[in-house]
């Protein structure tokens, strides 16, 4: 599913279509963000975050690696894994012990094998002046919640 998103007002809308497809706590799921430098990683872990009831700031991850948000009945981790070296060092994020809450991660390419236990890829790019979009279930359940989505935002159904 892709979607064109002109601006920031956009990428937003499909935090909050992301927020409401997703289970009530959403504990136990895993979505990467991928995207270069400004692609809107950022804009939409925040969006997401202030969708599903935060209210504050929402800093950037990438010198603590790890902010956690108590919200929507969960923990949701933010998680920035540019600083990393290789998948070898998620160890020192404690990874494994996140699953107990929605792990939210930004450049997830840096741990490559992180997308074979992950639900949904979401990759953004710069299209014109705005940034493209395209959903990509990497599981079952991710499969059902990226047409959710889809549908909810009124995304063209097509391959890329
Ligand atoms: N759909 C959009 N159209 C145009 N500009 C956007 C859109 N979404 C986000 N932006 C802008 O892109 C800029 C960079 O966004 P952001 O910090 O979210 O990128 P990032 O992918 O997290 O970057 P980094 O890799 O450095 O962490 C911001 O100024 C933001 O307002
Ligand atoms: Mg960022």
């Amino acid at each position: 599913m892709k979607r064109y998103l002109a601006d920031e007002a956009a990428t937003t809308a499909l935090a909050g279509a992301l927020a409401a497809a997703l289970p009530v706590p959403a504990s136990g799921w895993t979505i990467l963000l991928q995207g270069e430098l400004g692609a809107g990683k950022s804009t939409l872990a925040r969006a997401l975050l202030r969708a599903l009831g935060h209210d504050g700031p929402v800093p950037s991850p990438t010198y603590t690696l790890v902010e956690p948000y108590r919200v929507a009945g969960t923990t949701v981790y933010h998680v920035d894994l540019y600083r990393i070296g290789s998948a070898d060092e998620l160890y020192y994020i404690g990874w494994d012990d996140l699953d107990d809450g929605l792990r939210l991660v930004e450049w997830p390419d840096r741990a490559p094998g992180l997308a074979d236990s992950a639900d949904l890829r979401i990759r953004l790019a710069y299209e014109g002046a705005g940034r493209s979009a395209v959903l990509e279930g990497l599981s079952e359940r991710g499969h059902a919640l990226a047409r959710a989505v889809g549908e909810a935002a009124g995304m063209t159904d097509r391959i890329n």
